[in-house]
């Protein structure tokens, strides 16, 4: 977005004159034109007042790096590298170009859009510029694959206090990890593994997608909604969910990795849209009704058969419609 400093300038939505911009930003009164039309170009509305100046009629919610690390627990920042890009065709294939084999720092990538959001089961992901939050962290476990069991279902929970924490209320989890509101998706988290790195040392990719400002979107094949849109009396900014989401991360992780899955499961179950409901899995070979997880985070279906434990991969779990 090549409009991005002027646009910073008159994000206060007050009117600013063509002079004092063109101070700001050290260039000439026909440049700063220039710039109004290219942020006129990039989908700003911006007002022209007579003899005043310019004033920006589109709300905006700018992504800021310094602002972001500051809501950062200053623990946790220490060790991160936080990238925050205009544009990007993943914030997950820009985190694995970007992992350093060996390096200790968490890779952190968040954009204003995504030109290839990556969805699950191949699905592409909605990233229209400057209306939600795409975020993906680097995140490095010992002690193999197998420890990974669960993990899908932590970061659920996570997402959900951090929401909860900046004032969403009745945060609901999809098995394994879609972030659910009364009105339909909230977000979704694509885990993505990158490998082992040496014996039992495997890094993954957790990529959140939030939907925060968004009203329209034409090609989601589900009920969506967005916080602005559940919350409306609340002022939503981008750059203060990515800091909670990565302290709740790192939080959730870290017990995650010292003693398992265990402390996450009431957690999880007490967020299930599924419990009670009639569902089905495996592409309706199997259907019951929902009874939450086991202690390693299969989600269980209680069907005339008795109880079926259903792996996170492959399979989808519907409400049966
Ligand atoms: C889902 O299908 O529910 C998971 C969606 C995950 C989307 C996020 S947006 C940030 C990160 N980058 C991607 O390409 N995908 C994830």
């Amino acid at each position: 977005m090549k409009s991005k400093a002027l646009i910073n300038l008159l994000q206060d939505g007050k009117i600013h004159s063509g002079e004092s911009l063109a101070q700001s930003l050290g260039v000439s009164r026909t440049a700063v034109w220039k710039q109004i039309r290219r942020a006129v170009d990039d989908g700003y509305e911006v007002a022209t007042v007579r003899g005043k100046g310019y004033q920006l009629l589109t709300p905006v919610d700018l992504l800021d790096a310094g602002e972001i690390l500051e809501g950062i627990a200053p623990e946790v920042r220490a060790g991160l590298k936080l990238t925050v890009l205009d544009e990007v065709d993943s914030t997950n294939a820009e985190v694995i170009r970007q992992w350093q084999p060996g390096s200790s720092e968490i890779p952190v990538c968040i954009a204003d859009c995504q030109t290839a959001g990556r969805g699950r089961r191949g699905k592409a992901w909605q990233s229209p510029r400057g209306e939600n939050l795409y975020l993906s962290i680097g995140l490095t476990f010992h002690g193999g694959f197998a420890v990974l069991d669960g993990l899908s279902l932590v970061l659920g929970v996570a997402v959900a206090n951090a929401l909860e924490s900046l004032g969403a209320q009745s945060i609901g989890l999809k098995w394994p990890n879609d972030i659910f509101l009364p009105g339909g998706k909230l977000g979704g988290i694509l885990v993505e593994l990158q490998g082992e790195l040496q014996e039992g040392v495997v890094q993954v990719i957790a990529g959140i997608g939030i939907n925060v400002h968004m009203s329209e979107a034409d090609s989601v094949d589900q009920p969506w909604t967005s916080l602005a849109s559940a919350f409306p009396g609340q002022e939503w900014s981008r750059g203060r969910i990515a800091a909670a989401i990565i302290n709740a991360i790192h939080d959730a992780t870290k017990i995650f990795a010292d003693v398992g899955f265990s402390d996450f499961r009431g957690p999880w179950q007490s967020r299930d849209i599924f419990r009670g409901k009639t569902i089905h899995a495996r592409s309706g070979e199997l259907e019951g009704t929902g009874e939450g997880i086991d202690e390693t985070g299969n989600y269980l279906v209680r069907s005339a058969d008795g109880v079926t434990p259903v792996r996170a991969g492959e399979i989808s779990l519907r409400v049966r419609s």
